[in-house]
C-alpha cells in the first residue's frame, strides 16, 4: 500500500480506487469543539486551562478515580456542561465519518469522546468504539448498580452528586466514562485487532497524549498510508512515508477530502439533514 504523493488528492485515489475498504478512524476531542464542545490541552479554549475555580491539584484530577472519591464535586460542576443532550448537533467530521460507514468503507471508529455524538450522526454502533466510555450509562462506583438515566439527568442539571438508591449503599454514582486509574472497556481490547487491519487510518482532533489509546495509530503495518486531521502535529504521525498531514481545523480538511472523492454535496446535505 502506497500513495503516489502525499497530499488528499492522492488519499482520495487511493479510496476511489477500492485499495481502502477498511478505513479505521480514530478521534478526539478536537472533532467536537465546533459542535461547542471545548477539548482538554487547548491552552485558552481547553478545559483543563479553565478549571482553576475547581481548586484542584492538578487539571487532570477531575477525571482521576482516587480524588473524585474523596471529592465529586468538581467533576459533577463539569459534567453539566459535557452531558450530551440536544444541545450539541454532530460536526461535519462526524458526519464523514457516517458517510464513509454508509458506504461500506468504515472498519472501525475508536472514539475518546464521551459526547455521544458519532451515534447521533448515525454511525451505526457495532462501528464505534467508545475506548473512554460515554454518558450513555452509569452506576455505583462501590455495589455497582446501575442508576437511572432521567434520575442522573436531574442531578447533572443541578450540579449535585447522586448517591446510589440500593437500600444501605449510598455510594458514589458515577457515569461509566473511563476515569485515569481505571481500564478502559472491554470492547477496546476485543476490536483493537481492527486497528492491525487497516488499510487506511484517519486521526483526527486528538493530542494522542492519553494510554493505551495514544499507541492506536502505530499497530498497523508502517506502509499503511495515515492521514492526520488536526490543528498541530500529534505522536508520530508525519514520521512515515505514506503520512499526509492536514494540519487545520478538521471540517475543513475534511470538507476538502470530500472535494476530492467527489462527496461534498452528500456531506453537507446530510450534515444540514
Ligand atoms: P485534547 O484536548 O488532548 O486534544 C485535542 C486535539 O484536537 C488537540 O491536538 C487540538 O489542537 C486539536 N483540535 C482542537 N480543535 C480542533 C479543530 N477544530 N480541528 C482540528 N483539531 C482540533 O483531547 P483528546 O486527545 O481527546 O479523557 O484527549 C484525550 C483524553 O484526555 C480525553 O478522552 C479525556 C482527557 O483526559 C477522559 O475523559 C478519560
Amino acid at each position: 500500500l502506497t500513495l503516489s504523493e502525499r497530499s488528499l488528492a492522492a488519499v482520495a485515489d487511493f479510496i476511489k480506487s477500492g485499495k481502502a475498504r477498511r478505513i479505521v478512524v480514530m478521534t478526539g476531542a478536537g472533532i467536537s469543539t465546533a459542535a461547542g464542545i471545548p477539548d482538554f490541552r487547548s491552552p485558552d479554549t481547553g478545559l483543563y486551562a479553565n478549571l482553576a475555580a475547581l481548586n484542584l491539584p492538578e487539571p487532570e484530577a477531575v477525571f482521576d478515580l482516587t480524588f473524585f472519591c474523596e471529592n465529586p464535586r468538581p467533576f459533577y460542576a463539569l459534567a453539566r456542561e459535557l452531558y450530551p443532550g440536544a444541545r450539541y448537533r454532530p460536526t461535519v467530521s462526524h458526519v464523514f465519518i457516517a458517510l464513509l460507514a454508509r458506504k461500506g468503507l468504515l472498519h472501525m471508529l475508536f472514539t475518546q469522546n464521551i459526547d455521544c455524538l458519532e451515534r447521533a450522526a448515525g454511525i451505526p454502533p457495532d462501528r464505534i468504539v467508545e475506548a473512554h466510555g460515554s454518558f450513555a450509562t452509569q452506576r455505583c462506583i462501590d455495589c455497582k448498580e446501575p442508576f437511572e438515566e432521567a434520575r442522573m439527568r436531574d442531578f447533572v442539571a443541578r450540579a449535585e452528586v447522586p448517591r446510589c438508591e440500593r437500600d444501605g449503599c449510598g455510594g458514589l454514582v458515577k457515569p461509566d466514562i473511563v476515569f485515569f486509574g481505571e481500564a478502559l472497556p472491554s470492547a477496546f481490547f476485543e476490536q483493537i485487532g481492527k486497528a492491525k487491519e487497516a488499510d487506511l487510518i484517519l486521526v483526527m482532533g486528538t493530542s494522542l497524549q492519553v494510554h493505551p489509546f495514544a499507541g492506536l495509530p502505530n499497530m498497523a503495518d508502517e506502509k499503511v498510508p495515515r492521514v492526520l486531521f488536526n490543528l498541530e502535529q500529534v505522536g508520530s504521525l508525519g514520521t512515515q512515508a505514506d503520512d499526509v498531514m492536514v494540519l487545520g481545523d478538521c471540517d475543513a480538511g475534511v470538507r476538502k477530502l470530500a472535494d476530492e472523492l467527489g462527496w461534498r454535496d452528500e456531506l453537507e446535505k446530510t450534515w444540514r439533514e
